[in-house]
């Protein structure tokens, strides 16, 4: 069993991944952590985002146990991950690692951008999160607040616009829902409301419905 899941930066889709699969007892991979960790190679280098052969090589040689590094979080890695994340070879370097993942029994809930589309077509369960940009801006304002971190809510939401903008027009793998995915709209629900819309839509998709 395959469930993916996609959506834009900040609309809750990690969180709603996480909880899912702790639902199920399926494993669970934030795709997003992945080209954030390319990134971050690349910028401990001193190494520019757009350089190919850098960053295919950091994708080649990534190592899973630095994903929970909490330097990956930063909105800065973010918006570089949406940069390194546009070189079609780097996307090409981190798939066989996403599909071997999501192949692993007894399930797993993937999250990300093009996990529908492209790195599990066949996936039982697609979901396509949506919300508002202004209220992804408050959340990631508010979470970056916790972490200690300076935050400017309206710079963060210009940047998740810029990264809206970039993840969706890019050539390859853009952000869009698969033909079969259901929308959930996560603007007006806390994270109780998501995690209970998102398994009515797999309960759904489970009995046939
Ligand atoms: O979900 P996130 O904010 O951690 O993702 C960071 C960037 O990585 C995002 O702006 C685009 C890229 N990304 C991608 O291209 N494909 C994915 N499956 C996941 C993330």
């Amino acid at each position: 069993m395959i469930i993916a899941i996609d959506g834009p930066a900040a609309s809750g889709k990690g969180t709603l991944a996480k909880r899912l699969a702790a639902h199920y007892g399926y494993h669970h991979l934030d795709t997003g952590v992945i080209y954030r960790a390319v990134a971050h190679a690349l910028i401990s280098q001193a190494l520019d985002l757009r350089d190919e052969a850098a960053a295919v090589q950091a994708a080649q040689s990534l190592d899973p146990a630095t994903f929970d590094d909490p330097a990956l979080k930063s909105h800065d890695v973010g918006s570089a991950a949406s940069i390194v994340s546009a070189i079609p070879a780097v996307r090409a370097a981190l798939l066989e690692f996403q599909r071997d993942f999501a192949g692993k029994p007894p399930g797993a809930v993937l999250d990300g951008r093009d996990i529908g589309t492209v790195i599990c077509p066949n996936a039982e369960v697609k979901i396509f999160v949506v919300a508002d940009p202004k209220i992804r801006a408050r959340r990631r304002t508010l979470e970056a607040l916790d972490r200690g971190e300076r935050a400017n809510e309206a710079a963060i939401l210009a940047d998740i616009l810029a990264r809206d903008e970039r993840d969706q027009n890019r050539a390859v793998a853009p952000l869009k829902p698969a033909k079969d995915a259901y929308l959930l709209d996560n603007s007006h629900l806390d994270i109780e409301g998501g995690v209970r819309a998102a398994i009515d839509i797999v309960e759904a998709v489970r009995a046939g419905r």
